[in-house]
């Protein structure tokens, strides 16, 4: 295999996929792997990956892809409108396959859903917040084309089409994993609340405490207290403030006993977030949701690059991921 100079720049880093049974993907038939040097061209390994060995698949699988997520069809079981939201906001409750539903019960899994009949440049990430009868219940805030589109498609009795599973919704994962059965605190605003339900259920069933601070957010209404509950989590609701509750996370944080902390909303909260946290002496890890756009999320049409990653496969760190 030779060294394509377009993709041998960028470092490798742990894919999302890596070990699933949708590794490799179609970047190692193009050597852009996100994590194997190898398929990459390099001469040597310089992943760092302890999981099942990407080239290792891709030889046994005669050194070509697996099969690409599929999309399938889902009928819109129900939706119910968040009416104190600012603008449209709306839970859906969509049919999914049970076998693919078993795969996104992880933190940060989400499904891409497109009105029917559309082209896939109408997808839209949506996190997952629980699955319940054969449905995956997701929450869709109205901000521009794809959601404004997807809402006028989400019709109790109709078809969407969905992709997946899809895991890249929470950066550093690994962190919540590694401590699940410790204390994990969450901050999660606006729609942001979305994204942390799978979150506090896993960490509940590996016997980890899982603290949520909820906030309103652009969003302008807390709808995820009950879920979280039902998840095991203990929920907070913040007051508005002016310093958006950094004093009150300080106080969290620094009493708490926390080993992850999860932020979920926008960039600016990351940021907030993670700066504070870098000010400890002893800081707890750091978790934080995507908000890139994504398209594919399957690594090949570029809408989520950052940095020079695919972010939509590639787990980041804080300092390659976040903004300034
Ligand atoms: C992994 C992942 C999971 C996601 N989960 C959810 C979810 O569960 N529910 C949900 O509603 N959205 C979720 N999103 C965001 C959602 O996918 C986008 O809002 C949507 O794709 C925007 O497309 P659009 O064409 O409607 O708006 P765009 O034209 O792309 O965006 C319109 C404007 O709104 C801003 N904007 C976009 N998203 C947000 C946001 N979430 N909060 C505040 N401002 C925003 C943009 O910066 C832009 O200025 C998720 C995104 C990712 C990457
Ligand atoms: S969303 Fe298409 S490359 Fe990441």
């Amino acid at each position: 295999m030779k060294t394509d100079p377009l993709f041998s720049a960028a470092l490798p880093v742990p894919c999302f996929d890596a070990g699933s049974e949708f590794c490799p993907c179609s970047l190692a038939d193009l050597g852009a792997c996100v994590s194997c040097s190898v398929l990459r061209g390099e001469n040597s390994c310089t992943c760092g990956w302890n999981g099942l060995c990407v080239y290792h698949h891709y030889l046994a699988n005669g050194k070509k892809a697996r099969s690409e997520k599929r999309e399938r069809s889902g009928q819109v079981l129900s939706r119910n409108d968040l009416k104190e939201a600012k603008g449209t906001a709306f839970t859906v409750k969509v049919q999914v396959d049970p076998f693919l539903a078993q795969a996104l019960v992880f933190p940060g899994s989400f499904l891409l859903l497109r009105p029917e009949g559309s082209p896939v440049m109408f997808n839209v990430p949506l996190s997952v917040m629980t699955l319940k009868d054969d449905g995956a219940i997701m929450a869709v805030q109205v901000t521009g084309p794809k959601t404004k589109a997807l809402s006028e498609a989400c019709k109790e009795g109709e078809s969407v089409t969905y992709t997946g599973p899809f895991w890249s919704g929470i950066q550093e994962v690994r962190h919540l994993k590694r401590f699940a059965s410790r204390r994990t605190l969450a901050v999660a605003k606006g729609i942001g609340q979305a994204a942390v339900i799978q979150a506090a259920r896993y960490v509940n069933m590996a016997g980890g405490t899982f603290k949520a601070l909820l906030g309103p957010g652009t969003l302008g209404v807390i709808f995820a207290d009950k879920l979280l509950e039902e998840a095991g989590a203990t929920v907070l609701k913040l007051p508005r403030q002016n310093d958006h509750n950094l004093t009150h996370i300080y106080a969290e944080v620094t009493q708490g006993g926390y080993q992850a902390v999860l932020s979920a909303g926008s960039e600016r909260q990351h940021r907030g977030i993670y700066d504070l946290l870098q000010s400890l002496k002893d800081p707890p890890a750091f978790v934080w949701t995507s908000n890139m756009t994504m398209t594919c999320a399957q690594g090949i049409c570029g809408s989520c690059l950052a940095g020079g990653f695919r972010t939509c496969k590639a787990q980041v760190t804080p300092e390659e991921g976040l903004g300034r």
